[in-house]
């Protein structure tokens, strides 16, 4: 039996996914997956195991609590007919491109957030890069013609000869931005979204995952005005990572498709509990976002002074930084391994890049002790 004949070309052409593995006791100093590296204060902790322990894990779990409905409502001055919970916001990716015709277009910001991509060619859809500025990673501003039908459509980078005439001559495009984008810590000018989405054959899908650590507004405020936007959340950023939960909003029409193919059951029940709980505790949360922020604008202050590295400024709980010197990528890497340093690196046009996530204050101490001592080899 030739198992290849029955998978998808789409999925035997992609690689898995693999996180790194952590042993228990390690001294790895993880700074590569963004997650928040404050966990719960002691008096919290008892708190929240009192609070969970009633779960009742025989029932399937119930999505539609009350409790936890109007707390989200009033989180995010939303109406729960406009939002559905995710196993984490990647799922609602998922379900996004799950639920695509397949002439759509994805277009995606390169580089931006690798599961968009991925997702996007499992489900057969068309991907267009849209690579962003060199200087300060924007949007390029030509982006706004960029599947409209013109004589010139030959000459975009995402035009494509079978689409481009169907529809009155238009494509039709999706596309997902992260806003601030990851890794680059940037946003995006909320203009030319907000241009996006006054096209008529665009759907545009604003990830505000990283929002919270800076001072910029949610999109929710616009999902009245445009039925073609959806804004997706998660928990993951600010210290629940390992509950997976995320949100999509979006207007009626929309969320009413999405609802149809959302398995019925995505969320357990002690993760429902844990959020419900940790929404009545936000107060705690807040504060560890406001301390990362503070940490962030220091470590980038300090990052900045080394010779080795071009940083990036950041609206994130992450920075990016790039090499001065290519030749040096192999040194660095060695240097990063035999020190147990976690952070990410990128391939392609951006392999001599990387991203650190925001540690906490005695983490990111270390990693600039780590980082000088590199420097004053170079
Ligand atoms: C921009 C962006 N969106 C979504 C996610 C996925 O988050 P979740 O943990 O909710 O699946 C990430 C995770 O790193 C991310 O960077």
């Amino acid at each position: 039996m030739k198992i290849d004949n029955f998978i998808k070309e789409s999925v035997i052409n992609l690689k898995p996914y693999i996180p790194i593995e952590i042993e228990q006791d390690s001294n790895l100093l993880k700074l590569d997956a963004n997650e928040s590296n404050y966990t719960l204060n002691k008096s919290l902790k008892k708190k929240y195991a009192d609070f969970i322990k009633g779960t009742l894990i025989n029932l399937y779990p119930d999505s539609g609590n009350k409790r936890l409905i109007r707390l989200l409502e009033n989180h995010y001055s939303a109406n729960s007919d406009n939002f559905i919970f995710g196993n984490g916001s990647d799922e609602l990716i998922s379900i996004i491109l799950a639920s695509l015709k397949k002439d759509i277009i994805v277009n995606i910001p390169y580089p931006t957030f690798s599961m968009y991509e991925i997702i996007a060619k499992y489900n057969d859809l068309k991907v267009n890069n849209i690579n962003l500025l060199e200087d300060f990673f924007e949007l390029p501003p030509d982006i706004l013609n960029q599947g409209a039908a013109s004589p010139a459509c030959e000459k975009r980078s995402n035009c494509y000869d079978d689409e481009k005439i169907e529809n009155g001559g238009r494509q039709k495009n999706i596309y997902f931005f992260a806003y601030p984008n990851n890794p680059t810590g940037n946003h995006f000018s909320s203009d030319i979204l907000l241009n996006l989405l006054d096209g008529k054959n665009n759907i545009v899908v604003i990830d505000e995952a990283y929002l919270m650590f800076s001072d910029k507004e949610s999109f929710i405020k616009y999902l009245n005005k445009y039925e073609n936007l959806i804004v997706l959340k998660t928990f993951s950023k600010i210290g629940l990572a390992g509950l997976r939960f995320g949100m999509l909003f979006a207007g009626d029409k929309l969320i009413n498709e999405f609802k149809k193919i959302k398995l019925p059951y995505n969320i357990n029940s002690l993760t429902l509990a844990s959020i419900e709980f940790f929404l009545n505790n936000y107060r705690f949360f807040e504060k560890n976002v406001h301390k990362t922020v503070v940490q962030r604008d220091t470590l980038f202050l300090k990052l900045k002074k080394l010779n080795f590295i071009n940083v990036y400024k950041s609206d994130a709980n992450f920075i990016f930084f790039g090499l001065i010197d290519e030749n040096i990528k192999s040194a660095f890497d060695a240097f990063l391994k035999k020190h147990n340093i976690a952070i990410r690196n990128f391939t392609g046009r951006f392999e001599n890049f990387y991203r650190i996530t925001v540690g906490l204050p005695s983490e990111n101490d270390k990693i600039i002790e780590y980082f000088k001592e590199f420097d004053s080899t170079k």
